[in-house]
């Protein structure tokens, strides 16, 4: 039974506090939050949970295994370093850090702790994703030219990040996972529409090894809420939409071809587009928050690497991001992932 502390009971918090008392193989024994309201909120829907304004009553806690970050994202860096070094197993929410080095960092910490440190890059436990990831693999959609996600509603607002850094690390981590690497290279414009401290709307392009493409809209300044993924391959094309209820999954057997018919004139192939049918495969549901959460006790129970998600998944997303809001900030020079 892995006994689980939750720092920050904001909006997410609560999630990760039901998560971990339904687990069979957890319990959430503690949680922390600076705003007493929450911790009221709390104490009503668990009452055996014992509840903190101090999170290093959590820390200095030797009968907690294992602590959730889920405070502003400003705070994961200091919060997941004192959490490892005081001896537990940390799963940060996204993004991990702020800073490329401040990941780098807190992995070497976890190493040497040998401590597992995963972060909240919850998508790669949607069964819709796995479901495309699966299939990209198997080689059915063949070369992949371009993909593209939206992102985007209206709101909710962050006043600690811009929307690139709330929205975009669940697209680049679902990106780096289908395409099993980080970027190379970036290329973005953010913008302040609402005219507050933070931009509202990021448009970026990643450029992966391989030559594919890959777009990423994120806006909280958006007449719809959109979570959609398109994948163009050059056999078939598919569309990941999260929030449609048939299915999120709609496989296009379209592509095209080149005639060998040769122009002697122009010296050019015509293009053939080609049209078959549109198949919704059946894709189970499972939540994705306990998916995620499961995950991270059976690789504490078994000292396995949380290599889904783990440190070096989470510094790959935050180089990505440094990467995109330097581009941002120059109106959209290229930028190396470093
Ligand atoms: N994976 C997802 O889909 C998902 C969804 C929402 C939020 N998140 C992430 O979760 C994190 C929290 O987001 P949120 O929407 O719950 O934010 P929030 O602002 O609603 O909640 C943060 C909470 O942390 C508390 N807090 C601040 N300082 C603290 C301290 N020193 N000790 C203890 N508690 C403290 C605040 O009082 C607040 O209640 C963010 O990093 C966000 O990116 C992830």
């Amino acid at each position: 039974m892995v006994n689980v502390g939750i720092i920050g009971c904001g909006h997410w918090g609560p999630n990760h506090i039901r998560i971990f008392s339904q687990l069979s193989g957890s319990t959430a024994s503690m949680c922390a939050d600076i705003n007493d309201d929450r911790l009221e909120l709390i104490k009503g829907l668990y009452p055996d949970i014992e509840t903190t304004r101090d999170y290093q009553k959590i820390l200095k806690n030797p009968n907690v295994d294992a602590v959730v970050i889920a405070a502003p994202t400003k705070m994961h860096y200091q919060l997941t370093q004192e959490a490892l070094e005081a001896g537990k197993h940390v799963l940060c929410e996204k993004p991990l850090t702020l800073k490329t080095e401040e990941s780098r960092h807190l992995k070497e910490i976890a190493q040497t702790q040998n401590k597992k440190l995963m972060v909240g890059h919850i998508f790669l436990f949607n069964a819709g994703i796995v479901w495309l990831k699966n299939y990209i693999d198997s080689g059915e959609i063949g070369k992949i030219h371009y993909a593209y996600a939206t992102r985007t509603n209206l709101g909710p607002f962050r006043y600690d990040v811009n929307a690139l850094w709330d929205l975009a690390p669940h697209d680049i981590s679902i990106f780096n996972y289908l395409f099993a690497r980080a970027p190379e290279s970036v290329s973005a414009t953010g913008h302040n529409f609402l005219e507050t401290a933070q931009e509202d709307l990021s448009f970026s392009t990643l450029t992966y090894p391989g030559n594919v493409v890959a777009n990423i809209h994120v806006s909280w300044l958006d007449p719809r809420k959109v979570r959609q993924i398109t994948v163009v391959g050059d056999k078939k094309m598919v569309i990941w939409d999260d929030l449609e209820s048939a299915g999120p999954i709609k496989i296009y057997d379209k592509h095209v071809e080149k005639t060998s018919t040769f122009y002697a004139t122009y010296g050019e192939f015509q293009l053939l587009s080609k049209e078959g049918s549109i198949t919704i495969p059946k894709v189970g549901f499972s939540e994705p928050l306990k998916a995620q959460a499961q995950y991270f006790i059976d690789c504490i129970e078994n000292d396995e690497s949380p290599g889904l998600a783990d440190a070096q998944k989470g510094e790959d997303v935050v180089k990505t991001l440094c990467a995109i809001q330097e581009s941002a900030n120059q109106h959209g020079r290229r930028v190396e992932v470093q």
